[in-house]
């Protein structure tokens, strides 16, 4: 599984891709304005840290304008990926830019049958956010699932980006069932690097390694 980061802070791009396990970020307009800097610039400098999709969403909500911004956003930079909510003119626009080469990825999924239309509709990538969908007591993983099953079923070349992620263990489900990607804030992607045995253990060996040093030939 790729793991993409949700954020659009540069400093905290920055330190997660210089661990050397980034594949793309994720923004969306409610992370960039907590950043509050101003839009492309900010894409821009992002797309030329990380070495993937970066995705940049596009907030007309009408078809040929949808088509529009999203080809002015995809002049930002080649990796720059657009991200799309599924409504029908969504759908529509997204038909549109997958067949001139822009690469969409199809936010606020929320079901099987929309992850369905968005792979129909050529994109290549959908996010369905399970953090929202457990927040009003549904099963953000099983619609994980229930995608990737329809997926298998067909051979679509959409990949499947976890979403909406909250915590550790949302990245462990999404990966023991096959997930291709997942948008991890920097809370979480920072937490699953920590373990307390794994500190503990650092600090006898280095503790160790004190009496090692000093012993002679
Ligand atoms: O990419 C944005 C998506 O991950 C939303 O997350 O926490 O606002 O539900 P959240």
């Amino acid at each position: 599984m790729k793991i993409f980061l949700d954020t659009a802070n540069v400093d905290q791009i920055r330190e997660v891709n210089s661990w050397g396990i980034l594949s793309g970020v994720t923004t969306n307009p409610t992370l960039l304005a907590k950043e509050g800097r101003e839009f492309k610039s900010t894409v821009k400098e992002i797309a030329a840290i990380v070495d993937g999709p970066i995705s940049a969403e596009a907030v007309s909500m009408k078809k040929d304008e949808i088509v529009k911004e999203a080809r002015e956003l995809s002049k930002i930079a080649d990796n720059v990926v657009i991200k799309i909510p599924i409504t029908p003119d969504g759908l529509g626009a997204t038909k549109i830019l997958s067949s001139e080469g822009i690469k969409v990825n199809m936010t606020l999924i929320f079901s099987g049958n929309q992850a369905l239309l968005a792979a129909l509709a050529g994109a290549s990538f959908v996010s369905p956010f399970i953090g929202r969908l457990d927040d009003i007591s549904h099963d953000g993983v099983q619609v994980l699932s229930e995608i990737i099953n329809v997926y298998q079923n067909y051979d679509f070349e959409t990949e499947v980006i976890a979403a909406s992620i909250r915590h550790p263990l949302h990245v462990l489900q999404a990966a023991q069932i096959g997930i291709d990607i997942a948008t991890v804030p920097y809370d979480v992607v920072k937490k699953m690097v920590k373990h307390s045995l794994t500190d503990i253990g650092i600090e006898k060996f280095l503790e160790d390694w004190e009496k090692v040093k000093n012993y002679k030939k």
